[in-house]
């Protein structure tokens, strides 16, 4: 069944446009614009995941709590539309005129006291979140000081700011962020007067990294270098949301730095299993987000069946069960990388940048662990070792150009609350077993041909389908 899906994704990076000579351009266009995604092999298409039918184990979906998979979320859902059986679905205008309602300011106002700040504002999604946080927020005059990496609804979201300067710094870097605050304490009169100011926007969790901000080191560089306040901290947290904290609030309350933190942003379509996002800060950002920005302005509110079903995620949230969770996230990301790295294979493995899990490195040092496991590959070889996994009923995410840059390939491993030790062991065991086979390949040792056994699979199977899947084979020297 696997082997079908991925051979006809493999058939859908056929180039197209060549055939659309006589097709209106409209089309042709677009098609010549696909055909550069598909000439990397980096077309998405919309096929339907091999765990969602139960074919593979997910290791793959942002469900990390598990609240999804396990039905606890939906169960919740349930009762709290058995207790409001005559709301109305939807919200009937946008929040400043028709759409604002009883129930949506009482879950707010529930979650500000849950987060321990003064307000908090529901929106459509975090991307949504993000956009509303740049639009509305940073004034002329204001700088932006961001993680090079931080999501791309961020970066849309910048775009539309008002603000006059936008600084990157290196990914995770403290000395580059210090460099990028003393530039524009150098460069703004304004803002060194303290009169403007410099947000600084950051992730808790990085998804395609696997690695956590240093948060706490940039904040005490901010107030080092800009002693008057006036640089106040953005942070995104929609990876650590429910799977870190004492509570489950996530990076900032695991760090103990609410108190330094002016607004987080939390999405509820991982750890919460639904969709929505919450921007939590105090009345001013509130109400600046309220007024300023247009993409909370110029849309419908968020729709009562919504906010119930976030609503229900925080009733999930004190259960013991969700600590349990929370605990065994921690635990089986531990034993992934004990397990992985004594692997006799690893090493070699390793040397030949077949396979490395930079978080693993030292992950000894750290308090806690994120659920996001990277597993960095060569390019091309991301998609060998999907198929491998699938073929073992494993199914993780393969991320590869244009999603991260050229070069960088990798699979991105989710751990959730509700997998076990067994399935954990089972993993380690696949994805051993395919850099072993990749190893035979590059040495030439063990009778193997170019192409790993499960790509040949998908790849016999895209020919016999009649997609001249030849046209697509990707072999161990490139395409
Ligand atoms: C850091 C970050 N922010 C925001 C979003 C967008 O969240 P949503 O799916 O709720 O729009 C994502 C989703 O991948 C994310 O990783």
């Amino acid at each position: 069944m696997s082997s079908v899906i991925f051979s006809r994704w493999m058939a859908s990076q056929k180039p197209r446009a060549h055939t659309m000579r006589s097709a209106p351009a409209f089309y042709r266009n677009l098609e010549e614009a696909l055909d550069v995604r598909r000439k990397d092999h980096g077309l998405y298409t919309l096929i339907k995941n091999t765990w969602a039918e139960g074919a593979t184990a997910d290791f793959c979906s942002n469900d990390s709590l598990s609240f999804g998979a396990s039905g606890r979320l939906r169960k919740a859902f349930e009762e709290e539309l058995a207790r409001n059986s005559s709301a109305q679905l939807g919200a009937g205008g946008s929040r400043l005129m028709d759409g604002n309602y009883d129930y949506i300011e009482a879950v707010e106002q529930e979650i500000a006291d849950y987060h321990g700040v003064e307000a908090a504002l529901i929106v459509g999604s975090g991307c949504d979140g993000n956009y509303a946080i740049f639009e509305g927020i940073p004034r002329p005059g204001d700088a932006i000081i961001y993680d090079e990496l931080v999501h791309a609804s961020i970066v849309d979201g910048m775009s539309r700011s008002l603000a006059s300067t936008k600084v990157s710094f290196a990914h995770n870097d403290i000395d580059a962020f210090r460099e990028a605050l003393i530039s524009v304490w150098d460069s703004q009169p304004l803002i060194k007067q303290g009169k403007k100011c410099v947000l600084i926007v950051v992730e808790s969790f990085y998804s395609m990294e696997g690695d956590m901000s240093p948060l706490k080191e940039l904040v005490q560089a901010a107030k080092e270098i800009f002693p008057a306040g006036n640089a106040q901290f953005i942070v995104d947290e929609a990876h650590s949301m429910g799977v870190v904290g004492e509570r489950g609030l996530g990076f900032v309350e695991a760090l103990g730095l609410d108190s330094e933190i002016a607004i987080k942003t939390h999405t509820f379509s991982k750890a919460f299993g639904s969709i929505g996002g919450v921007i939590l800060g105090n009345h001013t950002v509130k109400n600046a987000l309220v007024n300023f920005s247009r993409s909370t302005v110029f849309t419908a509110a968020p729709a009562f069946h919504q906010v119930a079903a976030i609503r229900a995620g925080y009733t999930l949230m004190p259960q013991p069960e969700t600590k349990a969770g929370r605990d065994n996230i921690q635990h089986l990301v531990k034993r992934l990388f004990t397990k992985i790295t004594a692997h006799p294979i690893w090493e070699e493995a390793n040397d030949r940048n077949i396979i490395s899990i930079p978080v693993s490195e030292d992950w000894e040092e750290r308090n806690f662990q994120t659920q996001l496991v990277p597993l960095w590959t060569r390019e091309r070889y991301g998609h060998w070792l999907t198929f491998h996994l699938d073929a073992r009923k494993y199914s993780a995410f393969p991320v590869t150009f244009p999603v991260v840059p050229k070069g960088s390939a990798r699979l991105r491993v989710v751990i959730h609350a509700d997998h076990s030790e067994e399935q954990i062991d089972g993993l380690v065991a696949a994805i051993c077993e395919w850099a072993e086979e990749m190893v035979q390949i590059e040495t030439g040792t063990g009778g193997r041909g170019k192409v790993p056994w499960a790509a040949q699979q998908v790849y016999a199977l895209t020919d016999e389908e009649g997609v001249n899947g030849a046209a697509n084979k990707v072999t161990a020297n490139g395409v």
